[in-house]
């Protein structure tokens, strides 16, 4: 029986997807990414080897496997292409597996420029994006005046599309940002060869996954991410430009949505967040220290330290309802051990008021603070456990608390970064 399946983080991204993805990606016949772009950071370890990857779908290790970049992805096209190179040296074949829309938007170097000057000039109510140009491409892609992967295959229509995107960008950057313009003329040059370089690996993605679809093939569908960043239901303007929930999938890769049979919620058993923006639940003391510390919690994209705090069953909540997670993956478990009190946020208190769902609006969720159910640790280790059985009495507590606040059952643990670190309950793909 084929299985179409989406896999997204349900927090502020780094849940461990890459991870879950690689993984089950073992009963998989193609993997697809249908948001965001090289802003992701996808750790994967096999056998002690750490594979990070920013824009290539999480199941290329396995060489069986297709990968897709769908439409909804933005694209830029060096840091691809570096990424196929990187994987390549690994011994890695790609070209041969990965294919991309044409019709993904292009990140071209004047989007990084806007990116990092806007950044600049808002001071500290920066956002603490990852300077990928990721924001001003889908701004580009929404004003109808971007390009797209397939324009640099056809030199006649990519050179005035060009020409007219940089006088545009030329004038924003020297007049409003007192920067140096754009170069159309070795822009075009540069693109022009990466569009002969893609070339081969560019395809209809809609069309061929729903010849899979109909072929009884099974497909993943890789967000990046989370929720919590999601551009419409995240903590804007703390967010990233994408829609990061399950019904991007479907409109992100060119696929129906009635396709899909689960959804499967990624979710690190505490909360992590890079860049700024609210967070109730973190912690500024020596736990959110040991935290950062014992979870190695340094993004992968930009090596930024990520700010750690307690588990936030009111935001995870929010995020299983947006996407209608089907099961839980919770990752990290191992992180937690020896720590003697566990607390996991269950409300927030808001003002007089305690409430129980995520507010509707950023300014009253930074004012939210998180009212606490304490939960006793666990001292003996449960790193690399693969068995349910085998887990510490308090460390099943604590899992069975989480199910029982967002009401969605826990299918898979993990125990480590390593793939084989896994507790697999029920496989999500049959
Ligand atoms: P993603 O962006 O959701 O794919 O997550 P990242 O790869 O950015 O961050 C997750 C980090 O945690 C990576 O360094 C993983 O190797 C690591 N990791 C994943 N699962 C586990 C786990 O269960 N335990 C530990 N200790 N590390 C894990
Ligand atoms: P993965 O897929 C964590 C955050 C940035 C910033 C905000 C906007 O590895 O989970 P952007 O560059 O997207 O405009 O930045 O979003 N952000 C992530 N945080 N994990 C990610 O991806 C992220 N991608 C973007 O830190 O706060
Ligand atoms: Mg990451």
């Amino acid at each position: 029986m084929s299985n179409q399946i989406v896999v997204l983080g349900t927090q502020w991204g780094d849940e461990g997807k890459g991870k879950i993805v690689d993984l089950l990606t073992e009963r998989a016949d193609a993997v697809v990414r249908f948001q965001g772009g090289h802003n992701a950071g996808h750790t994967i370890v096999v056998d002690r080897q750490k594979v990070v990857l920013h824009l290539i779908p999480s199941g290329i290790l396995r060489s069986e496997v297709r990968c897709f970049i769908g439409n909804g992805v933005v694209v830029s096209p060096e840091a691809l292409l570096d990424e196929v190179t990187h994987l390549n040296n690994l011994g890695v074949a790609v070209d041969s597996r990965l294919r991309v829309s044409g019709l993904c938007p292009v990140i071209f170097p004047y989007h990084v420029a806007i990116d990092i000057a806007r950044e600049d000039s808002l001071g500290k109510n920066a956002i603490g994006t990852t300077g990928r140009g990721i924001g001003p491409a889908y701004e580009d892609k929404v004003a109808r005046r971007g390009l797209r992967v397939a324009d640099l295959l056809n030199p006649n229509e990519c050179r005035p599309k060009i020409e007219a995107v940089a006088e545009y960008y030329s004038f924003l950057l020297e007049k409003y940002y007192g920067q140096e313009g754009v170069n159309a003329g070795s822009l075009i040059e540069r693109y022009l060869d990466y569009g002969i370089r893609l070339s081969s690996m560019v395809t209809d993605v809609s069309l061929e996954l729903s010849q899979m679809v109909r072929d009884g093939k099974s497909i993943i569908f890789e967000g990046a991410q989370g929720t919590l960043l999601d551009i419409d239901h995240g903590t804007y303007p703390f967010v990233t430009s994408s829609n990061t929930t399950a019904a991007a999938a479907g409109v992100g890769s060119g696929v129906a949505p009635n396709i899909f049979d689960s959804i499967v919620g990624i979710t690190k058993c505490y909360t992590t967040r890079v860049g700024s923006g609210p967070f109730p639940t973190e912690l500024d003391d020596d736990v959110g220290a040991e935290l950062a510390s014992k979870g190695n919690e340094f993004g992968a994209t930009t090596g930024r330290p990520r700010r750690c705090g307690w588990f936030d069953a009111v935001a995870v909540k929010h995020a299983c309802r947006l996407s209608g997670v089907t099961s839980l993956c919770i990752t990290k478990l191992d992180v937690l051990d020896r720590l003697s009190d566990l607390y996991i946020c269950t409300n927030y208190r808001l003002g007089e008021e305690t409430i129980d769902s995520f507010p509707n609006s950023t300014s009253q969720f930074a004012k939210c603070t998180p009212c606490y159910e304490k939960l006793s640790g666990w001292s003996s280790s449960t790193a690399g456990l693969r068995e349910w059985e085998n887990l510490p009495k308090n460390a099943v507590r604590y899992l069975n608390r989480i199910s029982e606040l967002l009401e969605v059952p826990i299918d898979i643990v993990s125990t480590g970064a390593d793939r084989e670190d896994t507790i697999i309950r029920q496989h999500p793909i049959s």
